[in-house]
């Protein structure tokens, strides 16, 4: 699928309709499976604190990187490709009380402008699964932080082989445009001059959300019927069953992983 397409399904998945119910069936503001969860490790691992400059990279409405400074006090500049999605993060920080200390712009994970070491920790939650060029993204992050700065992500995985039929219908269900693997991502982050902190496979905190993501999703049954039609919730119901059976068939899952930068890249 070339590059323009794959925007566009990732404009479609984040557009505001799809961004609200995709908010109203997680039951928080992230727009990650990963959540509050992994964002827990991640300041674990990394020790964000006061004066940590952290970027966020595919930010969302803002919810990792706001509770990432409530939690911490961090400064946090959030970046997303889909604008909607920037304004309603940046309101939401205003929102929030947190705007003196996190905004959000628009800008391409794979090409970002900030200056190299500007950041010292680059976090990104459930976000690279959408973009193509995954050996571009891990660079680009590995770029923004200083030396012995942290990457830590989580993502969707491909866990094992699937018929290629079978893969481009989960891919399009997840508006992925493709899947990576936890040894891809360790070899990338390896290759740009890296330690691997942590890998935790989250596969079942994934299949654990998603499971009850369709139970909410059936409990509105009668909402989204009345605002759209009947067909539109049988093919929601449809691609997210497509989801957890992938999920539930080891065929993808969730990975959560750590890097830090050494000293003398
Ligand atoms: C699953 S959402 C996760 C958002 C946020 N990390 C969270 O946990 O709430 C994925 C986000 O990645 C953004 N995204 C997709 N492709 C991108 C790209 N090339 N550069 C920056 N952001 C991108 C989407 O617009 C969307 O907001």
């Amino acid at each position: 699928m070339p590059e323009a397409q794959y925007l566009e399904a990732v404009r479609k998945n984040y557009s505001k309709a799809g961004t609200a119910l995709i908010e109203q069936l997680y039951g928080d503001n992230f727009l990650s499976l990963s959540g509050e969860c992994s964002s827990d490790n991640i300041i674990r691992h990394t020790n964000i604190n006061t004066d940590t400059r952290l970027l966020d990279i595919g930010s969302g409405v803002g919810g990792p990187a706001i509770y990432f400074a409530q939690k911490t006090g961090c400064t946090v500049t959030g970046v997303d490709i889909v604008e909607w999605n920037v304004d309603e993060a940046n309101k939401r920080s205003r929102l929030a009380r947190v705007d003196d200390k996190v905004a959000f712009q628009v800008g391409d994970a794979t090409s970002l402008t900030f200056d190299s070491g500007t950041f010292d920790v680059a976090i990104s939650q459930d976000a690279w699964c959408h973009i193509p060029e995954k050996r571009r993204v891990i660079s680009e992050a590995v770029r923004m932080v200083k030396s012995g700065g942290f990457v830590a992500f989580t993502d969707w995985i491909e866990l094992s082989e699937m018929e290629s039929k079978y893969l481009a219908e989960v891919q399009t269900a997840v508006a992925a445009a493709n899947f990576s693997k936890p040894q891809c991502y360790k070899n990338w982050l390896l290759e740009e001059g890296c330690t691997i902190i942590s890998i935790i496979d989250i596969s079942q905190h994934f299949a654990d959300r998603y499971r009850t993501m369709i139970s909410n999703l059936k409990l509105i049954k009668s909402e989204i019927v009345q605002k759209y039609n009947q067909n539109i919730f049988s093919i929601i119901l449809e691609k997210n069953e497509l989801i957890l059976q992938a999920f539930t068939d080891g065929k993808i899952g969730g990975t959560e992983i750590v890097a830090q930068k050494q000293s003398y890249k």
